[in-house]
């Protein structure tokens, strides 16, 4: 899967995985079941990449079971922490990998799998540290709480090949916001699948929440 440029392997490119949708969404599924019917819902609303948190017993399941049920689907894996974490959902079928974190030993644990990653970052030095290991794509997390848009616009000034997927806070009424950046390639978060809307059963709920999502994406393009 990877490619080699001078001494540093390349990953496929993660604004590539999304280009079609840049829509991140972040799921925290605690239901098997719920997870199958959620990506259906998701990719039936336009969004075709699901990241799946390991933050509930049944995440590395869920994962699997997306990946068998829902081939249409592009799941991945989100809040890793450990290599141990990573090894264990590429094993579970996962398709891509991020992180709310940035060290050197789980970049590289998430690198050598080959798949398209995304650490987290934060800070100018995190950003550093990215680069140094080739990394030019990097999830901004939490985005609302350290300064949102403005912030990636003070890195992206300084950090022009960068590319940034700011999460946390981040919803349909200020999407627009971000996506005013050109540093930014997607945007991740969990407005398009609400709690009550999983605890409803709601699938068409959460599809229309993604077209309404899809659409204002559009309309940005239109308007650029
Ligand atoms: C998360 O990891 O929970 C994501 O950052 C989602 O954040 P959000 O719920 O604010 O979209």
């Amino acid at each position: 899967n990877q490619f080699s440029c001078g001494e540093i392997m390349l990953n496929p490119s993660f604004a590539a995985l999304v280009k079609n949708s840049p829509i991140l969404p972040v799921l925290h599924m605690e239901s098997v079941e719920d997870a199958v019917n959620v990506s259906r819902a998701l990719f039936k609303g336009g969004i075709t990449c699901a990241e799946i948190v390991l933050r509930s017993p049944v995440a590395l399941d869920c994962i699997k079971a997306v990946a068998e049920q829902v081939p249409e689907m592009t799941v991945g894996v989100g809040t890793l922490t450990t290599p141990q974490q990573v090894k264990d959902s590429v094993a579970a079928g996962a398709q891509f990998l991020v992180s709310p974190s940035f060290t050197k030993t789980l970049a590289t644990a998430m690198i050598d799998t080959g798949l398209p990653m995304l650490p987290g970052v934060v800070s100018p030095s995190e950003i550093t540290q990215a680069l140094e290991l080739g990394i030019t794509e990097v999830k901004f997390f939490p985005a609302a709480q350290y300064g949102g848009a403005k912030t990636i616009k003070a890195l992206s000034s300084v950090f022009s090949q960068v590319k940034f997927c700011p999460t946390g806070g981040v919803s349909l009424g200020n999407m627009a916001e971000y996506f005013a950046n050109k540093s930014i390639f997607a945007v991740g978060g969990s407005w398009m699948v609400p709690k009550d809307l999983i605890a409803n059963k709601d699938w068409d709920a959460i599809t229309l929440l993604c077209q309404q999502a899809i659409a204002a994406i559009n309309d940005l393009d239109k308007c650029a």
